[in-house]
């Protein structure tokens, strides 16, 4: 299964991605890796992966036009690498219902976009959710991977992992916890996703 991963930071969820297709343990290619950050590690992780990488950066303060602009700049950069499903790892941006309406392959089937986003939704969705979690007391939180619709982590959920919170942690410890999980269950549904357990292909 080809797809494209977009990145806004370290990547480690993409590192395991990498390694896990490149082990021959993940039925999945990776086309190329794309950031609207072009000082993402996760495109040198890519890079040195031997993976082709692109950015689309958006310009602060962007006005609702730019920002339109900017979704179409970065669907076409998606879509020249002909990816059967795109996936948001710690990518740190909405992208627009336009956007998911127009993620389209060349032969019209829809591109489905999948996110991995470190709470168990629909609890603490949008970018602080470790923080949020930790600051509403819960002692059980996880990691989600769910299909991208046009809300803030609103998709259809298809799979979640719960990992608990710890007296002593703090934002950070909580968080990496979180990724271990993280990682593993994104490569468990891109998986099953490969072998269309989730009607998504
Ligand atoms: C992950 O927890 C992801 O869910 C969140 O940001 C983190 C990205 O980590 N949105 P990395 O860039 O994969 O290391």
């Amino acid at each position: 299964m080809r797809i494209v991963v977009l990145v806004s930071g370290s990547g480690s969820n993409l590192q395991s991605v990498i390694d896990a297709s490149q082990a021959g343990d993940l039925p999945v290619e990776i086309a190329a890796v794309g950031s609207d950050n072009p000082d993402a590690y996760g495109l040198v992780r890519a890079g040195t992966a031997g993976i082709e990488t692109f950015s689309v950066p958006l310009e602060r303060g962007a006005d609702a036009e730019q920002r339109a602009d900017w979704n179409s700049r970065l669907r076409d950069a998606v879509l020249s690498y002909d990816p059967e499903v795109l996936v948001s790892s710690g990518f740190m941006r909405i992208v627009s219902a336009e956007f998911l309406d127009t993620l389209r392959r060349a032969d019209g089937r829809a591109v489905p976009m999948i996110n991995t986003h470190p709470a168990l939704l629909p609890s603490f969705p949008g970018a602080h959710a470790v923080r949020d979690a930790l600051a509403h007391g819960v002692k059980v939180t996880g990691c989600t991977v769910h299909q991208v619709d046009s809300g803030v982590d609103t998709g259809p959920i298809l799979a979640q992992t719960p990992v608990e919170v710890r007296a002593e942690d703090d934002e950070a410890t909580l968080h990496e916890r979180i990724k271990t999980a993280e990682r593993t269950l994104l490569n468990q549904v891109l998986a099953q996703i490969a072998r269309n357990e989730h009607g998504l292909r």
